[in-house]
Order: structure tokens, then sequence, then C-alpha cells
């Protein structure tokens, strides 16, 4: 199998590294129900929910870079960071598990959900090492400590937004190319995809221009705007464009500036993880239109932003949306239900389970 991005730039097919861990092209689809629903009948999805059969969502297109990379380079574990309930850390775990490599988190406080809990315990399950770190100073110390016990480690930053792993959505913009030259869907006018640590907006923004597709990318807030600022956002696809033009000078010489990042701010909520009731919404209106789940941290506040931005949208029309689906959608129900001993977790996050938020703990 290869990549749309090597089809395109062969060379590059020599220079990055990359495995293969996901299942590509992820589909798309019309959302029928929804458009009849709100009376505008031109919303697709990109279901990168069914990325992976193991363990999907869009942390697996960065996680073929950024593994291949760690395996090059020998390094049996790998270090990253997130919330307590990161799906990023959890995507991480699974993924190197499967090539023989081993995790460690370094995890901060965020707002108690099931999500939350069911995400720590699949973390340990998959045999995550998991440290929680109460502050940036205990998380630094807990980072050293890894180092020093573990060697050979390879760094992987929150979210997995590395020049390397965004590189995963440069391709999928790509990939979404291909598709709308099939005739699988219209060129999106515009997509909506949740911007946390930015790797999945750069990478689609850099890859729509790559791919001479006119689609406007809107990236949700979602997390603390220190994290997302817009500067960070052009200038890692900036980063992306000078690397792949590294490896392969026919990669056109693309610099994106302010003017080419369009935020919603607006949807975020108090705090990173905190729900919203228009994710809520959101959230139980796809479910019962589509009978497709979203969550709340990330892919519900995007859902409730497209929205409000069909409501309000400044020109008249109906410019086909497009809504980049970017959470997992393995369902680990059966897994989680064998494996709710909480107490196998390190202490210092046993004080997250003191509530029983997750349907496996009520079930206890
Ligand atoms: C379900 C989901 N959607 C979207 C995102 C945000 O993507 P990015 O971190 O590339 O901005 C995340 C990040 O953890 C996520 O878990």
């Amino acid at each position: 199998m290869t990549l749309p991005l090597f089809e395109k730039y062969p060379a590059l097919a020599r220079r990055l590294p990359w495995i293969s861990l996901a299942n590509y092209p992820t589909p798309v689809q019309k959302l029928e129900n929804l458009g009849k629903a709100i009376g505008y009948e031109n919303i697709w999805i990109k279901r990168d929910d069914k990325s992976s059969d193991v363990y999907g969502g869009n942390k697996v297109r960065k996680l073929e870079f950024m593994l291949a990379d760690a395996r090059k380079k020998g390094c049996p574990w790998v270090i990253t960071y997130g919330g307590i309930g990161t799906n990023h850390g959890l995507a991480t775990t699974i993924h190197a598990g499967r090539l023989d490599m081993k995790t460690a988190l370094i995890l901060i406080r965020q707002p108690l959900t099931g999500h939350v809990q069911e995400n720590l315990l699949l973390d340990a399950r998959y045999g995550a090492e998991i440290h929680y770190a109460p502050n940036m100073a205990i998380g630094a110390l807990q980072t050293a400590g890894v180092y020093l016990k573990r060697g050979n480690v390879y760094f992987i930053p929150p979210g997995g937004s590395s020049t390397l792993g965004s590189i995963g959505y440069v391709n999928a913009a790509l990939e979404l190319k291909q598709q709308v030259d099939a005739g699988l869907l219209p060129e999106p006018g515009y997509i909506f995809c949740a911007l946390g640590s930015k790797g999945t907006m750069a990478g689609l923004l850099l890859g729509c221009r790559l791919a001479g597709l006119k689609t406007k990318v809107m990236g949700v807030r979602v997390a603390a705007g220190w994290v997302t600022r817009d500067a960070h956002i052009w200038k890692l696809a900036n980063h992306m464009a000078g690397l792949l033009r590294k490896y392969d000078k026919s990669v056109p010489d693309l610099k994106f500036t302010l003017s080419d990042v369009h935020v919603i701010d607006e949807f975020f909520g108090s705090e990173y993880g905190a729900v919203t009731p228009e994710g809520e919404q959101a959230l139980s209106l796809m479910e019962r239109t589509e009978g497709i789940a979203l969550e709340l941290t990330y892919t519900a506040k995007t859902v409730a932003a497209m929205l409000d931005y069909i409501k309000k949208r400044p020109e008249p029309g109906s410019a086909p949306l497009l809504y980049w689906h970017t959470y997992n959608g393995v369902d680990f129900s059966r897994e989680l239900a064998g494996n709710h001993d909480y107490t196998r977790l390190p202490a210092a996050v046993q004080w997250c389970f003191h509530e029983k938020l997750a349907q496996c703990l009520q079930e206890e």
C-alpha cells in the first residue's frame, strides 16, 4: 500500500519514515439525515473514526510517521503527554504496542468524565507506564526520570503534532482530493476540524494547497489559547512544507501567513475538556440523526461550531461542508467490562475513580 503523498512526490517515499498502521482511504459520506433535520442538505463527513480496526481517529495518521521514525532510531520506548483522558496517549500506547514499543504517558489534570475514566483504564490495559503530573515542574522531573530509566526514548509531543507527525494530515488532504476526483463528494467549500495540538488543521491546510483544493480549513479551538495560537498553526504548516521540500524539490515552495488561518474560538468552554451545552446538543443530534458517536472534548464542539456556522453563514447558497471526524470509532465496551479494576492503576491517578462516571464502573 502507498500513500497519495508518496504517489504525488515519489522521492518522499524513499526519504520519510512511514509504516502502515491504518485503513485508507477513510470513507466519505453525505450526512443526509442531519442535513434534513437542520435544513442544509450539503453536509459531508470524512470518517477518520474508521481509520483503524484497532484504534481509529486522527492520531494514527500521525503515528504512522513518528513510530516509523522511532523504530528506525531503535527506540524501544516512546514518551508523550496529555490530559488524564488523552485520546492521543491511548492511541500511542496501542499503536506503539503493535510495533513492540512501550509508552510512557505524562498526564495532567482535566475535568473528569466517564470518557476520561475509560481511557485511563484502557491506557493501563494496553501497558502504558502512567505518570500523573499535578504541575509542569513535576512533569519535567518525571520526563527526566523516564529518560534516565529507559535510555533510548522517542519524544512525541502532546497530540502527536510534531512536524513529521502532522504530515499525516497533509496526506489526508491529498486522499480527500482523490475522493473528490473520483466523484465521491463535491469539493468542500469548508472543512471543519477540531483544533487541539494543531497538527490536524495545519496538515490539512498544507495538504489542501498542495492538492489544489480551494477549500477553507476551519479549526474549531478545543484547547487553551496559548496552545492553539494562530501563529503556531501557519508556522507548523510552513515547517512541514520546508521538510517536504528538503526531501523533494518538486514540492512547491509554499508560505503560509496569518491570513490563511481560520479559527473559531467560541465553542471551547471554560477550560480544556469542559462539557458545553452546545457540544451536548450537537452530540445528541448527530447520534439521533446519523447514529455517529461524538465525544465532548473535541468532536462535539466541532460539530456545534459547524451547525452554528450554517445558521449564521455570511454568504447565501449552500457550499458543501465537510466535517472531519477525528474520534476513534472502535468500540471498547467489552474490553472495559472485564477490565475496570482501577486499583491496578498508579495510586496518583486513583482519585479519578472516586466518582463512578464510566458505564463499566456503574455496572460493578
Ligand atoms: C478526537 C480528537 N479530535 C481532534 C483532536 C485534535 O487534533 P490535533 O491535536 O491534531 O489538533 C484530538 C487530539 O487529541 C482528538 O483526540
